[in-house]
């Protein structure tokens, strides 16, 4: 039993198979060492309680050698990847963490705020003035991201085409896949990354380029702190938005119950995000021997935190899958938790909402059975690859 839980969990499980997983999972320990010898967390209480342990690691990932993992054939994006302050400890992440906390203060959130409501409106109002079917995932959560991105890089919105097809080729290098890397993309990016060095950027970079101008961090710091920024609030970002927008059909009268107030829209975001977390897995060690709960870990060993179970946990949330979005208690931890809890979470959720009132003007009928809608497969980032749409045209001549 535990092979097949094995199998199953370390990759993406439907809501129908989840019942199913969820139902023997409940006869075992919330974390549990699999026969790979890695710890696997799928308890949410336990969750929370590995992120916020001190003696959890995040350098795992980094400290691997390049012959154990290599995100890259180019060996400048492969060290940028791995010095990335997400898989540090320590002083040297809260450090890098606070050189970019002022992006992320209230008086920046506004003006980033306004602007991404007015964008999510023009990409589809935009989309459906040409056609009257349209792809949600490719008009507007792959794009939205992206706008957001150039705001936070103080880059102009006429870039958004070439930072999307660097950010990709990025993407591609990180998940390993094939088809889609694009090595000259990956050089346009450092290029890119490089140009800040030396050029103007928005007033809530200048703590990141003042210290790499007084020495206070090294150049791959610098690089790699940019590099986090234009990758962690894209992928996440565009599922978030794919898995939320569908449940705008796949759950009765959504449409309606948002617009009247009977759904709030910031639990409605939660609860999709609880079934589907964007971010499927957290990895972590042990910086020493540890215990949670009555599960020991010893030093140096691996943690892997299956979010789509905890989110799933029985014990936190009655009839874990049920969409709900009464209830009292949010999923917080789809936006992690301890030192690294999300930076951009309000970006995040904001962007969400933002794409739901953009949709909700609209008379809307998805194109293609619920159950069709695939999701990426197998990846950590996951949410549906498309959501074909189409206006209803009676409605919209009633
Ligand atoms: C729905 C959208 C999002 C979700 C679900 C999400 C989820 C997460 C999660 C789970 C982590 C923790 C990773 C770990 O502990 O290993 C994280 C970290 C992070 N997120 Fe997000 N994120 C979202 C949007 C964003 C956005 C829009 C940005 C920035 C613009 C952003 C920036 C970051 C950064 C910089 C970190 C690293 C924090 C650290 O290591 O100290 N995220 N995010």
């Amino acid at each position: 039993m535990i092979d097949f839980l094995e199998k199953q969990l370390m990759r993406r499980i439907s809501s129908d198979q989840w019942i199913e997983c969820r139902d023997r999972l409940n006869n075992l320990p919330p974390i549990w060492k699999m026969g790979n010898g890695i710890h696997i967390v799928t308890g949410y209480r336990e969750a929370c309680d590995v992120l916020a342990n001190k003696k959890i690691s995040s350098e795992f990932i980094r400290k691997l050698s390049d012959e154990a993992l290599r995100f890259g054939r180019i060996d400048r994006v492969n060290r940028i990847i791995k010095n990335s302050f997400a898989l540090r400890d320590g002083v040297e992440h809260l450090f890098l963490r606070e050189l970019v906390a002022p992006i992320f203060l209230p008086k920046q959130l506004q003006t980033i705020f306004g602007k991404t409501e007015e964008d999510a409106k023009n990409l589809i109002d935009g989309a459906l003035e040409k056609a009257d079917s349209i792809d949600i995932v490719e008009v507007l959560a792959r794009r939205l991201p992206i706008l957001v991105n150039c705001q936070i890089l103080g880059l102009p919105y006429s870039k958004q085409d070439e930072l999307r097809l660097m950010i990709d080729a990025l993407v591609a290098e990180i998940e390993f896949d094939p088809i889609n890397r694009n090595e000259t993309e990956l050089l346009n990016l450092i290029d890119l990354i490089d140009s800040f060095k030396s050029k103007p950027v928005p007033r809530w970079l200048d703590p990141l380029v003042t210290a790499l101008h007084q020495n206070r961090i090294s150049e791959l710091d610098f690089e790699a702190t940019i590099l986090l920024l234009m990758i962690s609030g894209y992928g996440t970002a565009t599922v978030g938005i794919g898995s939320s927008a569908l449940n705008l059909f796949a759950q009765d009268q959504a449409f309606s119950k948002l617009k009247n107030g009977t759904y709030q829209t910031e639990n409605f975001i939660y609860e999709s995000l609880r079934l589907n977390p964007p971010v499927t897995l957290l990895s972590r060690s042990a910086a020493e021997n540890l215990e949670i709960g009555d599960h020991a870990i010893p030093k140096n060993e691996l943690i892997l935190i299956h979010m789509g179970a905890a989110c799933r946990d029985p014990n936190i949330f009655e009839d874990p899958h049920d969409f709900n979005p009464h209830r009292i208690n949010k999923a917080q931890l789809i936006f992690g938790g301890g030192a690294h809890f999300c930076l951009g979470r309000l970006i995040g959720l904001h962007q969400i909402e933002a794409s739901l009132r953009a949709l909700l003007n609209y008379p809307l009928l998805i194109q293609a059975p619920i159950q069709n809608i695939a999701f990426h497969p197998y990846k950590i980032i996951q949410g549906p690859l498309s959501l074909p749409v189409k206006i209803d045209a009676q409605t919209m001549l009633t």
